[in-house]
């Protein structure tokens, strides 16, 4: 990333996560849906998802885990950015409520890129940092079980609600964000939307083709950003949409499916939390240590699509 090797560097400082209580398992969505445990696990890597809270109260109890790790007081924030595909509600956005609670006096603006939001967000973040702001909360978290369609077995086994936030520190460059890609097709929005009022639809045979490409090609495009060869990473952290779409782009990337993260089979599809969720899952799995090289990776209703190259601190 030639064009900031004079700008501040980042670094991630805390991170956390939050999910509802209420497990729905498939076996619970089997008694109401015309499906099974056995079609949802074969065909999307799901074993059960969480249900409940709202994007603010998810996004808060995440956000002040992230904050304590960080050592950071939501005062000293310059900045809050929540990714989120479903708000509390159209207006105000859900990021004022955030500071509010969490008592930080400072920016605060809700980001809407669907399941690409926490890497868009991540992207601002670097944006943020170049242009004078020192620390940056980056919340993702969704309320997706509000607008599914209990009724439609191709929607409403696939979606669960969750959040994950990262505290975000200017440090001496380069930091730890080593290459970045980022990108949107709106002649694709026809495939997964939700229009006022309504609940959401997906075309998911189309999403799922189109989705491996954009995935690939994205994470291709960062790692040539960041100079960083595929053999490198220690671990991909991938948007949670479907097993076989990680499985696919791991293939095509050149990269064992082990090395891959994925937290999908208890979460299900989080949005804009699937990343962080994943991430931080890792993390207290022990299965990132200091100085690691990780591709996080993701793509979302849009099409949008966001893929950096991190090096974990320490
Ligand atoms: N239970 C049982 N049968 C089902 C279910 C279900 N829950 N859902 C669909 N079926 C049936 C279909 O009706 C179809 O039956 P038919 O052959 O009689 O017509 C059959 O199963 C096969 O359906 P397909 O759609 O071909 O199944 P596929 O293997 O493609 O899997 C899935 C469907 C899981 C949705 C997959 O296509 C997928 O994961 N797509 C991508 C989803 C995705 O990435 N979404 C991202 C969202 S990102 C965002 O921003 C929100």
């Amino acid at each position: 990333m030639a064009h900031l090797d004079a700008a501040p560097g980042l670094r991630l400082t805390g991170w956390g996560t939050a999910v509802p209580d209420r497990v729905v398992t498939n076996d619970e969505l089997s008694l109401t849906l015309d499906t099974s445990d056995e079609w949802i696990r074969e065909r999307s890597g799901i074993r059960e998802r969480r249900v409940g809270g709202t994007a603010v109260t998810l996004g808060l109890a995440a956000a002040r885990a992230a904050l304590e790790r960080a050592g950071v007081a939501a005062g000293a924030l310059d900045a809050i950015l929540l990714a989120t595909t479903t708000p509390d509600r159209l207006i105000p956005a859900s990021a004022p409520v955030l500071q509010e609670a969490l008592g930080a006096q400072c920016a605060a603006m809700d980001l809407n890129a669907a399941c690409s939001g926490f890497m868009y967000g991540l992207w601002v973040a670097r944006g943020l940092l170049a242009t004078g702001s020192r620390r940056v909360l980056l919340v993702g978290a969704e309320h997706l079980t509000r607008w599914l369609d209990w009724s439609d077995r191709t929607t409403a086994v696939l979606f669960g609600d969750g959040a994950g936030a990262v505290v975000v520190e200017a440090t001496d460059p380069p930091g730890d964000l080593l290459g970045f890609d980022v990108g949107s097709d709106g002649s694709l929005v026809h495939l997964i939307s939700c229009e006022h009022g309504g609940l959401i639809q997906m075309d998911g045979k189309e999403t799922f083709r189109r989705a491996v490409r954009i995935m690939v090609d994205s994470a291709q495009r960062a790692l040539k950003d960041a100079d960083v060869a595929i053999e490198d990473l220690s671990l991909v952290v991938p948007h949670q949409a479907n097993q076989r779409i990680i499985q696919a782009a791991c293939e095509r990337l050149g990269i064992p499916e082990s090395r891959a993260v994925s937290v999908i089979d208890r979460y299900s599809n989080t949005s804009s939390a699937s990343i962080p969720l994943a991430l931080v899952d890792a993390f207290e799995a022990g299965r990132i240590a200091p100085g690691d090289l990780l591709l996080l990776t993701g793509f979302g209703a849009g099409m949008t699509w966001a893929s950096a190259v991190l090096r974990w601190p320490g």
